[in-house]
């Protein structure tokens, strides 16, 4: 897969993919994550990539120019066609699902915007996906760029190491259907309490069940921790099955 990301601020992007698995995925030959600076293709005789806004009002609008004529020079370095993601508040909402479906993408260009927000005409022009990662607002896109791509890179065939622990995780299963019945986030669910060494951390203990190595309790107790968190922290999640199921959890659980 290779992925573009353009940007008024390669070096705050840089750094980050260049780092942990991404860094990996890359030298493994799996991702090609290159930043462009916006600003090496303005026109502009200062180099401006913004102006205001016709019609008045606060803040600045990044033009056309630069970015229509940067996404042209970008793709044309490769032949597989792009799909062109425009990130911006006003967008789709990003999820794992989207995660999944960027996944199967041979090229992504993705465009961080600053400011105020971006010329309609970049819009119109280059018919991009718009994708948020959230209901707040950025001063740019680039960490949204940045939470992508992390997102949608682990997600690449030989990327994790234990490709359990793609399809074991909060969120993954409902939206890519490869979980197995019956494992603990079949339904959507949050994950499960996780604990590592030391058996006790400052009086605080590992639940016995953990050390018991009976592998049949242990899978129905992290499916109960996992309803019992779902319920506490996003009871949007549950499903109507889950949510009916009164012998998932005590009532001193609800
Ligand atoms: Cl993609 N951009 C900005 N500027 N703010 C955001 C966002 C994107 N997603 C959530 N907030």
């Amino acid at each position: 897969m290779r992925i573009d990301v353009l940007t008024i601020f390669p070096e705050a992007c840089e750094p980050f993919f260049a780092a942990s698995i991404l860094g990996r995925a890359q030298q493994a030959g799996r991702v090609s994550i290159r930043c462009h600076n916006i600003r090496s293709f303005t026109k502009d005789p200062h180099g401006k990539v913004d102006d205001r806004p016709f019609g008045g009002g606060p803040g600045m609008v990044m033009m056309c120019q630069p970015i229509c004529d940067a996404v042209t020079a970008v793709e044309s370095e490769s032949p597989l066609p792009a799909t062109r993601v425009l990130l911006t508040p006003q967008g789709e909402r990003f999820t794992q699902a989207m995660a999944w479906e960027f996944s199967r993408c041979e090229r992504l260009l993705l465009i961080a915007g600053r400011y105020e927000g971006f010329d309609e005409r970049i819009r119109l022009g280059l018919s991009p996906r718009e994708v948020s990662i959230g209901d707040y607002v950025l001063a740019g896109g680039e960490a949204a760029a940045m939470a992508m791509v992390d997102a949608v890179v682990r997600l690449l065939p030989g990327v994790l190491g234990d490709e359990e622990s793609v399809v074991e995780e909060s969120f993954s299963s409902a939206c890519d259907m490869k979980s197995e019945p019956g494992s603990p986030d079949a339904a959507g669910l949050l994950e499960y309490p996780h604990y590592t060494r030391p058996r006790v951390y400052e009086g605080m203990e590992v639940p016995e069940i953990l050390l018991s190595g009976d592998h049949a309790k242990i899978k129905a107790w992290r499916r109960e921790q996992a309803i019992r968190r779902t319920r506490a922290m996003r009871p949007d999640l549950l499903s109507g099955e889950v949510r009916r199921d009164g012998d998932e959890s005590t009532a001193a659980d609800r």
